[in-house]
């Protein structure tokens, strides 16, 4: 069975439970589902919260932490389940068709906000068909994150004899060697199934370029999974599992970011949402730290959109309906995606926006991103990220994971035998 069938077939089950009916103690009340529960990442939540209640509605925090969301979506689920679905939560990317095809999604609710709004004429084509469900809109996307990145700390470095940013595998490792001589942990790292694949998906891009990890991570491709350059993504990515802190089990991201920003470790590779840490710790982008595309993906922007998507709401639930459709308002709004995306670490998801960073006051590191996701979009670099729920299925991305993360923590493990269980795992998760 597949991920939808699976997914339609549980939730089938919601129509036996009435909607919950609550009553709104404002002009009416909406409860968001998220995992946005860092330092950081709870600076921006903030934002949109303060702006939804100064609009006269009531905010419910549903955050579940967890960085990547697993834990946020098994919640999701059981609620939808049990016939208590939230009024919004955060849904990405293909997941998005998946809710869709339940029903339980709302094709209605944004239909006079986004038409006033001019959505179609603010998104890109990529980022509104994602957030579609047959032709109407049923999730608000917020921002872009890109998720290969290098985040390093200059001073580390510095004091390792390092002069500059590594620009190839082979000089990533030796930087690494520099960083463990003088005694930092080079890699900071988090052992959790979403890290690992972040550094998976990274080593992918960079060994068989966005062709390759198109054919492998988005189409899926039998061949180019079991293929030669998968063999070499998993060596690099052995290699590479050397520089990382052998106590990293179970260690969230923002720890892990922690660790580079307090100077004990020199580098991590995380998404720009990563950068939330840094801002939070009042450190300058360009000076405080630096951020580079992870080596050999320079071309490459492996793309990561958080959206909000509407749930459907009993119809005399009006004065929660208008709840979700400011929230919705408020989430494209100009200013709130500039100061959402300033404590995110991201980039706007308007296109208005993108051509204008540094007039609008971002740091270098959203201009560079900005001004490297306009060039990849043409060029074809331009790729949806497998580790962050916008290239898959979830039952393929937890396919993925698992093969990634035992071969991870297995100092034994063998490329050539991962990869040929990274196809077979795959077809079976299809
Ligand atoms: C990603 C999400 C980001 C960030 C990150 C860590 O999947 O898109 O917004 O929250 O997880 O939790």
């Amino acid at each position: 069975m597949n991920g939808i069938s699976r997914l339609a077939t549980v939730i089938t089950l919601a129509s036996l439970f009435p909607l919950n009916a609550h009553a709104a103690d404002s002009k009416g009340a909406v409860e968001v589902v998220h995992w946005w529960t860092s330092g950081g990442e709870k600076a921006a939540v903030d934002v949109l919260k303060a702006q939804v209640e100064k609009d006269g509605f009531t905010w419910k925090d549903g955050a579940v932490a967890g960085g990547g969301g697993a834990t946020a979506m098994t919640v999701l689920k059981s609620r939808a389940v049990a016939g208590n679905p939230p009024g919004v939560a955060q849904i990405k990317g293909p997941d998005i068709q998946e809710w869709g095809s339940t029903g339980l999604l709302s094709t209605d609710t944004l239909k006079d906000v986004s038409k006033a709004e001019n959505w179609d004429g603010l998104l890109s084509k990529k980022v509104s068909d994602t957030v579609k469900y047959e032709g109407d809109y049923v999730a608000v996307p917020v921002n872009i994150h890109r998720v290969n990145w290098l985040w390093i700390n200059p001073q580390v470095f510095k004091q390792a004899g390092i002069d500059k940013a590594p620009t190839t595998l082979e000089e990533f490792y030796a930087a690494g060697d520099k960083l463990k001589a003088a005694g930092f942990i080079a890699l900071a790292h988090g052992g959790q199934p979403w890290q690992d694949s972040t550094v998976f998906e990274d080593v992918v891009l960079s060994v068989m370029g966005t062709d390759g990890y198109k054919k492998a991570l988005v189409d899926l491709d039998q061949k180019t999974l079991s293929g030669p350059e998968m063999v070499k993504s998993f060596a690099e990515l052995k290699k590479l599992t050397g520089y990382m802190d052998p106590n990293r089990a179970g260690r969230d991201w923002n720890i892990a970011a922690a660790e580079v920003i307090n100077g004990k470790a020199g580098m991590q590779m995380m998404g720009d949402w990563a950068k939330s840490e840094w801002t939070a710790a009042n450190k300058v982008a360009g000076k405080d730290y630096l951020c580079v595309p992870f080596p050999g993906t320079e071309k490459a922007f492996a793309y990561n959109i958080d959206s909000l998507a509407v749930f459907k709401l009993n119809a005399d639930r009006k004065g929660d309906i208008a709840a979700q459709q400011d929230l919705a308002r408020v989430a494209l709004g100009k200013d709130f995606q500039k100061v959402f995306s300033v404590n995110k670490g991201s980039i706007p998801v308007r296109t208005d926006m993108l051509g204008d960073m540094s007039a609008l006051g971002f740091d270098a590191c959203a201009q560079a991103s900005a001004k490297d996701f306009l060039a990849s979009d043409k060029s074809g670099g331009l790729q949806p990220s497998m580790a962050h729920n916008m290239a898959t299925s979830l039952a393929v991305q937890g396919a993925i994971f698992d093969v990634v993360t035992n071969f991870m923590n297995d100092k034994d493990a063998a490329p050539a035998k991962a990869s040929a269980q990274l196809a077979s795992a795959v077809k079976a998760a299809q």
